[in-house]
């Protein structure tokens, strides 16, 4: 047989089609690159300044972007809005003591608020805190109390194209060094973020967490997980940890969970849900200090910040983000577009996260120079040709500037490309690798940017640019 017929022969595998059907829909408005042009200079170049009526896919934030379930959304008319003690803080409750196996549940209104009672409980002026790496609002809520934020991860695990299982574990030996160069009295607490955001979405493993559970327990120090995207980390167990195959990824969580001393959660991304927050842990006079404050900031102890519908939705979403169905083509979409994005000779960051898809700008656009934003320009650029909002992870977000003025770059200028839980569907994926057909035709002729106003903190969210 020859060449053509065998391939002809050979079968494409199935698509991997979404485990759900669609039962509401929200119209999405097209634009044309002129449109788009006008919009994002009214912007200012800065893709937070648009409106969200001009994006046609939003790849922004994974954040409390998920479209909830035809159950979720029954939940909510069964909520209870009770002021104290209400059926659907019960069901949250338990559904949290089940999954975490820890006693002390306070519901929030997203992570941040926990991070912020949790932390400033902890933190204080003489206080060290070690990660993996510190997500931004955990740094800043860190930081905030006067304490120090110190990100442990191995120069293995952050090179960007090491084809590595693990690239989100904790460096255990930076960090025993860290405990004892500060002394164990001064860490508030070894923070383990399940998936690592901001090393690329990158798995940590069992053993890592073990691991990170020994160190803390040899020094008598506080365990804290932040594990917004647990159940896709437990996906990635599964599938690339020996022993795991044949657990079920709600096991697993449970298993990493009863490592730790405490639990941070932003129901926003792995809870299914728009808007939500955990703080859970084990010790009773740590719980009680955290209640108090929770009551002051946030509100009484059996809502937090949220609505009982809120608290249903939550309930529901914890459950369902289990199931290995939903998990496998979660896992699987972000990577097709990866693949698809790395056999266009798109450079990515590799092995492919849970959440996000990240693209090396500076590789894409090497004749940009990092002080004119190469990742802000290609983050315009999507937007223009294609309609697709996204962020840019580099020098936008964390430059800082030098005591002459200069620019001191951070290590790399990514675009994170973040996937909302099912909201898109695989066109809408094969969409957004097509656009990247013309990505790579204009990519000579894109220009970078300077920026013509910037607030004092968190630059990214507000700056205004002008092209160059
Ligand atoms: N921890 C991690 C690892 C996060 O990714 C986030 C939010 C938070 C804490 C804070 O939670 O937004 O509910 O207050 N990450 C979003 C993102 C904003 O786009 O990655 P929150």
């Amino acid at each position: 047989m020859g060449i053509l017929a065998q391939s002809l022969k050979m079968k494409k595998p199935r698509t991997l089609a979404e485990p759900f059907k669609i039962k509401m829909v929200e119209p999405l408005r097209m634009t044309t690159v002129g449109y788009r042009k006008a919009a994002i200079e009214d912007a200012h170049y800065n893709p937070f300044l648009l409106r969200s009526d001009d994006v046609y896919i939003d790849l922004l934030t994974d954040s409390g972007t998920s479209a909830m379930s035809d159950r979720q959304w029954a939940g909510m008319m069964i909520g209870d809005e009770s002021y104290a003690g209400a059926r659907s803080w019960e069901h949250l409750e338990k559904t949290v003591k089940d999954l975490t196996g820890m006693p002390y549940v306070l519901p929030t209104h997203q992570g941040r608020a926990a991070e912020r009672i949790l932390y400033s409980i902890l933190g204080g002026a003489d206080k060290v805190f070690i990660s993996n790496t510190h997500f931004d609002t955990t740094r800043a809520n860190i930081e905030f109390t006067g304490a120090m934020a110190f990100d442990c991860i191995s120069e293995e695990d952050s090179d960007m194209q090491a084809d590595l299982p693990f690239k989100g574990n904790l460096d255990i030996d930076q960090a025993r060094e860290l405990i004892l160069q500060y002394g164990a009295e001064r860490i508030g607490a070894v923070i383990l973020t399940v998936t690592n955001n901001s090393a690329g979405g990158q798995p940590v493993s069992m053993h890592n967490a073990r691991q990170v559970h020994d160190l803390c327990r040899e020094f008598g120090v506080l365990f804290v997980i932040d594990g917004c995207r647990i159940a896709e980390n437990s996906y990635f167990i599964k599938h690339r940890e020996a022993g795991y195959g044949d657990t079920t990824c709600r096991n697993i969580a449970v298993e990493m969970l009863n490592l730790a001393d405490a639990f941070i959660m932003s129901a926003k991304k792995d809870a299914l849900v728009n808007m939500g927050g955990l703080l859970v842990m084990r010790d009773r006079t740590l719980a009680e200090r955290c209640t108090n404050l929770l009551i002051i900031s946030e509100g009484f102890a059996t809502y937090g910040g949220l609505t009982g519908r809120d608290m249903e939705a939550i309930a529901i979403g914890l459950k369902e983000v289990f199931d290995e169905d939903y998990l496998h083509y979660r896992i699987k979409s972000t990577e097709y577009l990866g693949r698809h994005l790395h056999e266009k000779g798109i450079p990515v960051l590799r092995p492919f996260g849970g959440h996000a898809i990240y693209i090396d700008a500076k590789s894409l656009y090497p004749h940009i120079p990092v002080e004119q934003f190469p990742g802000q320009a290609l983050v315009c650029e999507l937007y223009i040709q294609g309609g697709i909002r996204c962020v840019e992870v580099g020098s936008v977000m964390f430059g800082k500037y030098a005591e002459d003025g200069g620019h001191i770059p951070p290590k790399s200028e990514l675009v994170r490309l973040a996937i909302p839980r099912r909201v898109y569907t695989q066109s809408h994926i094969e969409y957004v690798i097509d656009v990247f057909d013309d990505i790579l035709d204009r990519r000579k002729d894109v220009k970078g940017l300077k920026i013509v106003y910037e607030p004092p903190f968190l630059r990214h969210f507000t700056a205004r640019f002008e092209q160059l």
